[in-house]
């Protein structure tokens, strides 16, 4: 066992990750943004920092159990003991580390601390054998939240859901791009779906830019927008996915973002791809253009419960009052949008949410305030035909859709028509 001074390899990584989940969980960091802190380490830290990060916010109830079932001492949710023996306990379930590793760099990051707690726990639990399900539980309150919204069956697919990292797709500037994956799956015009350890940057055509990578489910909204609208706006823009697909799809589009960072990344991607579409930096909620748009766009920011697959931190981030200020925010960004849609033209909300508070209720509490505008369900011809509008005329993904090809996002997606004068 190594001395306090003596570091184990492997320590920078782990105290990395420790880092990252307690910006997480006790800062209600995104973990892309609680992993710039460790961004100063070699490649191949970072990459297991974030994969023990990740593991351990996939696993967290089960490690938690785990962890509580070795000791009489109540450990406290956010204790750093707790902390520790979870990422050790993830690495042991989901990154198949040796033991003497995961003890080896455990103990060093609570010197001074409750280091024989950690090591006593550690200790019963690798002796009698570390088992957890096929699929994490969820955390009570979320399992009930969604239980109440979407029934027993979404919540048991939302645990499946969780378990792995999804597919990689891809969505194609054009025909000819899709074309050279015409051996991948394809499960939507200029779709590409691939197995979930294909390396980005090394897929054929990244540097020629004639695809981005796009979740399914997020490339909905934008094929909801009418083919025969000339002017769209795309309200809340960066990083560029669906500005993207609608400059590509001959749109003439304008793409506002209220964070000068992402429009910058908005625009690499433009470059990347050879794409073009007018770039705003404004705040959607007060700007007041000279013109109205055949069609807008409203990507709305929301508590991203829907990406839970590749972020399995929402499910902590998304905390009621996080989902009643973005609900407030959704509701003004929709007002103000209308405002902005020529008569007759298309209106199109979509949130990456699986909360109706944040979709559904959005749309329903705009519809009641502005009667003129109407709901205009999507035609079979423009959504894969696994995508089945609801009977209001919505389009809501779940958990459990397709599971066997992988599944898709949860998104919440509605267009309206805007009154004619
Ligand atoms: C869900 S993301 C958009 C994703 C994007 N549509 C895509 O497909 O790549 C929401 C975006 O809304 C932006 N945003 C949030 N509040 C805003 C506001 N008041 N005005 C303009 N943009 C806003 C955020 O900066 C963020 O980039």
């Amino acid at each position: 066992m190594p001395t306090p001074d003596q570091s184990p390899d492997g320590l920078p990584a782990r105290a990395a990750a420790l880092r990252m989940l307690d910006g997480v969980l006790r800062r209600g960091q995104s973990l892309e943004a609680a992993a710039q802190g460790g961004a100063h380490l070699p490649p191949a830290d970072q990459g297991l920092a974030l994969a023990i990060a990740g593991e351990t916010l996939r696993w967290l109830p089960d490690l938690d159990l785990l962890i509580d079932s070795a000791t009489r001492l109540p450990l406290a949710d956010d204790a750093k003991a707790r902390m520790v023996l979870r990422m050790a306990l993830a690495q042991k379930i989901a990154l198949n580390t040796p033991d003497h590793a995961l003890v080896a760099t455990a103990l060093p990051l609570v010197d001074g601390g409750p280091r024989r707690l950690v090591h006593g726990v550690l200790g019963t639990l690798l002796r009698q054998g570390v088992s957890v399900g096929d699929a994490p539980h969820l955390p009570l309150i979320v399992a009930e939240r969604w239980r109440r919204a979407w029934g027993t069956p979404m919540v048991e697919a939302a645990r499946r859901a969780i378990a792995h990292r999804p597919p990689l797709d891809l969505s194609f500037k054009d025909d000819e791009a899709a074309h050279a994956f015409a051996h991948a799956t394809s499960l939507a015009p200029r779709h590409a779906r691939l197995d979930r350890s294909s390396n980005v940057a090394e897929l054929p055509g990244f540097g020629e830019g004639g695809w981005w990578v796009q979740d399914l489910a997020a490339s909905l909204p934008a094929r909801l927008i009418p083919a025969g609208a000339t002017t769209v706006l795309d309200q809340c823009a960066a990083p560029g996915g669906k500005t993207m697909q609608l400059a590509a799809a001959g749109h003439a589009v304008t793409a506002l973002d209220r964070k000068p960072s992402r429009i910058a990344r908005l625009q690499q991607n433009l470059d990347r791809t050879g794409l073009a579409a007018e770039l705003v930096t404004a705040d959607a909620l007060t700007w007041v253009p000279d013109r109205t748009f055949d069609a807008v766009l409203v990507d709305a920011p929301c508590s991203s419960t829907g990406t839970l697959r590749r972020h399995p931190e929402v499910i902590y981030r998304a905390r009621p009052a996080i989902i009643e200020e973005t609900v407030a925010l959704q509701t003004n960004l929709l007002a103000h949008a209308a405002t902005l849609v020529t008569p007759g033209g298309a209106l199109v909300f979509a949130t990456c949410s699986l909360e109706p508070e944040e979709g559904e209720a959005i749309v329903e509490a705009f519809l009641a305030a502005h009667p003129g505008f109407a709901i205009d369900p999507p035609k079979p011809a423009e959504l894969p035909d696994f995508v089945t509008p609801t009977e209001s005329g919505f389009v809501r993904t779940l958990p459990g859709l397709i599971e066997e090809q992988g599944g898709l996002d949860g998104f919440f997606i509605a267009r309206l028509v805007a009154p004619r004068d």
